[in-house]
């Protein structure tokens, strides 16, 4: 099947943003195991970053028309304020498990809410970079 990983605004800037709070990974290390893990697998697996809200929703829709069957999404920012992304979701209707890597519920109150873990087949949050691929075995485990 086709897995597609969505990561919203500034997490191009993982390894160096915040290291206390998001670790040491890069984002590109991130994206190669699970491509590694998810092609052991006999799975597609597509990467997408971006920093623009109307990106992110454009590749939902293409992902779509492609066929994905999975998405692996960390909103960033927008997991609290974005209905637009959350709409995309629920538009195409490809299942999805929404991550975080810091545990947003230990952080400011305006993290605490999610405009998708109410839609989302499971929520990870507060894992680390581990919560990638632990969002890939459970979207494996779900495609069987
Ligand atoms: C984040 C948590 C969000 O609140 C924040 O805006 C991020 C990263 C996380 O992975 O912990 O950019 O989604």
């Amino acid at each position: 099947a086709k897995i597609l990983l969505l990561n919203g605004p500034n997490l191009n800037l993982l390894g160096t943003r915040e290291p206390e709070i998001y670790g040491s990974d890069t984002l590109d290390d991130i994206a190669k195991r699970l491509e590694k893990q998810a092609s052991e697998k006999s799975h597609t697996f597509e990467h997408v970053q971006s920093n623009s809200e109307s990106t992110l929703i454009e590749t939902i829709h293409q992902a779509a028309r492609d066929g994905v069957e999975f998405i692996l999404i960390n909103p960033a920012a927008y997991t609290h304020t974005s209905v637009a992304i959350r709409d995309a979701l629920l538009g195409t209707q490809i299942p999805f498990i929404e991550i975080h890597i810091s545990n947003v519920h230990q952080r400011e109150a305006f993290r605490q809410h999610s405009y998708f873990s109410d839609i989302a087949v499971g929520t990870i949050v507060g894992l680390g970079a581990l919560g990638y691929e632990l969002g890939l075995q459970a979207a494996l485990n779900q495609l069987d």
